[in-house]
């Protein structure tokens, strides 16, 4: 449960808010590389932290994230032409290249010098697995650009699911580091069975039929490792199945991986009540799975499930996400299909910001607790002025950062599994492991 304001506090991205200016000093994973593939292709629109933006791709390739609407007066850019390297306002012709800079001007004379002093709000940009990334933040304070985690090498086959939903970030971040819910909401696509976990083609399997997971948390400098601890079903008297997510501040949590591919989840904030979802699977050993394969998966498809912005045009709050209850009754959990779709109909069913003055926390809702804690310190450590969370010495490189899963010995310290050497090394040196403080005050 949080107070009134700890919920606005961890919630609102918007203008000054400090979570936004917190986000701001980081790269934002702002859109798939696929929207702006094509040089001289459609603009794209964007909103992050509340701010409207276009994005293009140059004649030359470059990329270009600005203000969308024109300096001039006001008419958007996602109407413009993209040709000649820059992007040109349909009103009276401006043309911007991807640094703002006016290079031309046609409704002015050219002798005024006008077009030198106008410049036009853009934003630094990079790519990397799969996305187009952003900085929003203060020019001097920007940190290095690096690959995030799944991107480890440059031919990483990476498959990438987004969805424009409009419900805050937190709730949808909540859901990740919340690793009760798959045992309930997602039973009919995650399944129970003997063996490895793996993906089918129709559903997951992993080797578990406990629902009641032993949570436990540690808490590192760019986020939190947690453990989801079941009965496995072999071996249960000297084994324990342990599920390992790595939630990486402030966007990204990095889920229990299977035999196939890696996951993880990235979540992006438009605005205060609304949000970019990105589900990923990917494999740098070989293996993984292609990007409408996994789509079909999920069911979440472009030109099926949503349109080419990834806005649904299928299954929404008002229609109940087309639930289908004469399923359930012949043994689907949900009668809603694909895992995202299933989370996506709690989230929103939350409201666009949830409620959290008045929830009823247990024993399995102890991560969620942590990452409202870490973020909410970090918001105010960061206003009081420290780096911000993930950016601070000793900085591991997001490429080492992992999650786990698997069957071992109850001997195993599970904090140990997964995690690089030198994750080990820099997380044994942090003085504070809050996870005994956090278990005692949970509940
Ligand atoms: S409003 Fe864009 S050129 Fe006038
Ligand atoms: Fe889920």
């Amino acid at each position: 449960m949080l107070t009134a304001q700890e919920n606005e506090t961890l919630t609102r991205v918007e203008g000054d808010a400090p979570m936004g200016r917190l986000m701001r000093r980081h790269w934002i994973p702002a859109a798939l590389s696929e929207q702006l593939a094509e040089p001289d292709g459609k603009p794209i629109r964007l909103t992050l932290l509340g701010e409207k933006l276009v994005a293009f791709r140059d004649s030359e390739g470059r990329l270009g994230v600005l203000g969308e609407f024109c300096p001039h007066r006001k008419a958007s850019l996602a109407f413009g032409r993209n040709e000649d390297c820059g992007l040109r306002c349909l009103y009276h012709g401006w043309k911007f290249d991807v640094e703002g800079n006016v290079i031309d001007m046609p409704s002015e004379p050219r002798e005024s010098g006008f077009a030198e002093r106008v410049k036009h709000k853009a934003y630094p940009v990079r790519e990397a697995g799969g996305f187009v990334w952003t900085y929003m933040g203060d020019p001097a304070l920007m940190p290095d650009f690096e690959p995030p985690p799944w991107a480890p090498t440059p031919d990483t086959r990476i498959a990438i699911m987004r969805v424009d939903l409009p419900c805050n970030w937190a709730q949808i971040m909540e859901g990740q580091i919340d690793s009760a819910h798959s045992s309930s909401l997602h039973s009919s696509d995650m399944k129970p069975a003997r063996g490895e976990a793996q993906a089918l083609e129709t559903h997951w399997v992993r080797p578990s039929t406990d629902k009641n997971p032993r949570i436990q948390v540690q808490v590192t400098n760019y986020g939190m490792r947690y453990a989801a601890i079941r009965r496995p079903i072999t071996q249960a008297a000297t084994h324990d199945y342990v599920r390992i997510t790595t939630y990486v501040a402030p966007f990204i949590a990095l889920i229990p991986p299977n035999a196939s591919y890696n996951v993880a989840s990235v979540i992006v904030p438009k605005d205060d009540t609304s949000s970019y979802f990105h589900f990923i699977a990917w494999n740098d050993k070989g293996g993984g799975i292609e990007t409408e394969a996994w789509r079909r998966f999920c069911v979440m498809q472009v030109g099926v499930d949503l349109d080419e912005d990834f806005r649904p045009i299928k299954r929404f709050a008002h229609n109940d996400y087309l639930q289908d209850r004469a399923a359930m009754k012949d043994g689907n959990f949900t009668g809603i299909p694909g895992i995202p779709n299933q989370d996506i109909a709690m989230w929103e069913s939350m409201g666009a910001i949830s409620d959290r003055t008045s929830e009823r926390l247990g024993a399995s809702d102890i991560a969620v607790i942590q990452f409202r804690r870490i973020l909410l310190d970090a918001v105010a450590r960061h206003e009081a002025g420290a780096e911000p969370i993930g950016l601070s010495a000793p900085h591991l490189p997001l490429v080492q950062l992992a999650s786990y899963q698997g069957v071992v010995p109850k001997t195993e310290d599970w904090r140990k599994l997964g995690a690089s050497a030198d994750e080990v090394a820099v997380l044994d040196g942090l003085e504070e492991d809050a996870t005994e403080r956090e278990m005692s005050q949970a509940v």
